[in-house]
């Protein structure tokens, strides 16, 4: 059978259709709004558009596909909808919401899609990532190994946390969550880890607020912050931890380490149930949609340290989650708990009573910090834990009991005194040498003849007094990270010394 082919014919033929193919797909990329209120509009035409896509409206405001229909698409758009009327095209851009990564954004406050809201230039970065992607597999993985240290004493050596955790704080309104994440950051100076703070819903003020202190403590360099405040629009708030969680990925991808604030997820969820709420998705428990609980394991899978073949980096995300009247069996509450690795409580009636941090020792745990704990650590937290729960215990017990005795008596006095210990106000991170030696002091009985009044005072002039005359303890331990014996014999001189020079001197 003889075909008589001509190449020329077939080429041209080939080129009109793929001109053809082009044109004829073009139709779909773009569509037509035809309603738009409360920050969503619908649009025909976009049949083509994926979940997730940016689209973009006239004048250049941006949107997000988050609703496909059969017919239409729900559009969260990122700013004003005023602007937008029915009628008016949208076009697909392609591309899912990315944000930019990398160094160019240290120091810096972003919106969640990576534009820069403070006074500075526009942020110049030389990669953008994708904001939602599939979090590590277990295989990517290992188990936590390096301690990321709060600086608050009772944190690290009751609830350690492993660089790639995911550590909840849980409490009500004022009882220290922001305090305690954002003073984490401080505590991050000069140790190459990479900080994220994202801001949900939070007023523009408390924002200013925490890049100040920041900045005062000298941690503002190596720390950004996504900010989606009270007054932006839910679709932003919405996309802040993602976008936050992406920059922080950067590090955690090229062997690096971040850390990551989520502040917080209560208002996260409120955003998005608003959003979801107008897309018209059937609402669940508390009203909520009903995929929210997987709409947060996924954020917080991606948190994680990844195995040596994939470069050892890590990611470790703090989300914070309010409670209403200490309720921690509500909806939300109990679904990050049991997305986390572990959850700091934080009390109202603790912090009224003036102990703070008002971390609920009993039911607060780290799961998997305890691995990357350093040793010295390890040894001093079982002992501080036992006297702890013994004295929570007796405590309990006593407020019936008439006459105690000595034993008993005893416990609870040293009880009194390690709390007092455990009492750190903001902003003044302490090392993990002075945690061990104050805490050893505590739990080796060289407090239980110092008044409970005075030990918060002995133990500033304790830390002053090893700064100045025994800085040899604080390098040796760097040097060591275990109690061996010598460094026992060493922290005993020197509080003997430290005793009895007070003894001595009685005003000092
Ligand atoms: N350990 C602490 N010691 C003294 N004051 C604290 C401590 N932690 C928090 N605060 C203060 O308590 C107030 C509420 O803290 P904040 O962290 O804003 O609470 P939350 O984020 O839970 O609403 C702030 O003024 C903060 O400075
Ligand atoms: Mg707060």
């Amino acid at each position: 059978m003889a075909l008589n082919l001509n190449p020329e014919e077939i080429t041209a033929l080939l080129k009109r259709r793929i001109l053809e193919f082009e044109r004829g797909a073009r139709v779909t990329e773009a569509g037509t709004v035809f309603s738009v209120g409360d920050g969503i509009a619908r649009a025909s035409g976009l049949s083509r558009v994926m979940a997730g896509e940016l689209v973009e409206f006239e004048g250049g405001l941006i949107g997000i596909a988050l609703n496909l229909e059969e017919d239409n698409v729900g559009i969260a758009v990122f700013g004003d909808d005023s602007a937008i009327k029915e009628g008016h095209p949208v076009r697909r851009t392609g591309r899912i919401a990315e944000a930019p990564v990398g160094p160019a954004l240290m120091g810096r406050i972003v919106d969640p899609l990576g534009r820069a809201v403070d006074s500075g230039p526009p942020i110049e970065a030389a990669e953008r990532r994708k904001i939602e992607i599939k979090a590590p597999g277990i295989i990517e993985r290992q188990n936590v190994t390096e301690p990321l240290q709060t600086g608050y004493k009772m944190v690290d050596v009751l609830t350690p946390i492993g660089r790639g955790q995911r550590e909840l704080i849980i409490g009500d309104r004022k009882t220290g969550k922001t305090a305690l994440a954002v003073d984490t950051i401080i505590n991050q100076k000069g140790q190459d880890v990479a900080c994220f703070y994202v801001a949900i819903g939070q007023r523009r003020s408390a924002v200013a607020r925490v890049f100040e202190t920041l900045r005062q403590h000298g941690a503002a360099d190596h720390t950004t912050i996504v900010a989606a405040t009270a007054s932006d629009p839910a679709p932003m708030q919405f996309l802040a931890p993602y976008s936050g969680c992406a920059m922080g990925e950067y590090y955690r991808d090229s062997g690096r380490h971040a850390l990551i604030v989520y502040d917080d997820l209560t208002k996260h969820t409120q955003a998005y149930r608003q959003l979801s709420l107008l897309l018209r998705r059937p609402p669940g428990r508390e009203a909520f949609p009903g995929d929210i609980f997987y709409l947060h394991s996924r954020l917080l899978e991606r948190a994680a340290k990844l195995n040596a073949e994939k470069g050892g980096g890590s990611l470790t995300a703090l989300p914070l989650v309010e409670t209403q009247a200490n309720d921690i069996a509500a909806y939300i509450p109990t679904n990050s708990i049991s997305i986390t690795d572990g959850q700091i409580f934080l009390e109202t009636n603790l912090f009224n009573s003036g102990q703070r941090p008002a971390m609920n020792p009993g039911i607060s745990v780290s799961r998997v910090g305890g691995d990357a704990q350093i040793k010295a650590m390890k040894q001093t937290a079982g002992m501080l834990r036992l006297e702890l729960a013994q004295y929570r215990e007796l405590a309990a017990f006593a407020q019936f009991a008439a006459d105690l005795d000595a034993a008993t008596r005893h416990q609870i006095e040293r009880g009194h005194r390690l709390m007092e210990v455990m009492k750190q106000s903001v902003h003044v991170p302490m090392p993990v040498a002075k945690q061990v030696a104050i805490i050893y002091a505590g739990i080796n009985g060289y407090l239980d003849d110092v008044p409970v009044s005075e030990v918060q005072h002995f133990e500033a002039r304790l830390l002053a007094f090893i700064d100045g005359n025994h800085a040899e303890f604080l390098r040796l331990f760097a040097e060591k990270q275990v109690m061996d014996d010598a460094l026992k014999t060493l922290l005993a001189d020197i509080l003997r010394n430290f005793k009895k020079s007070r003894a001595d001197h009685p005003a000092a």
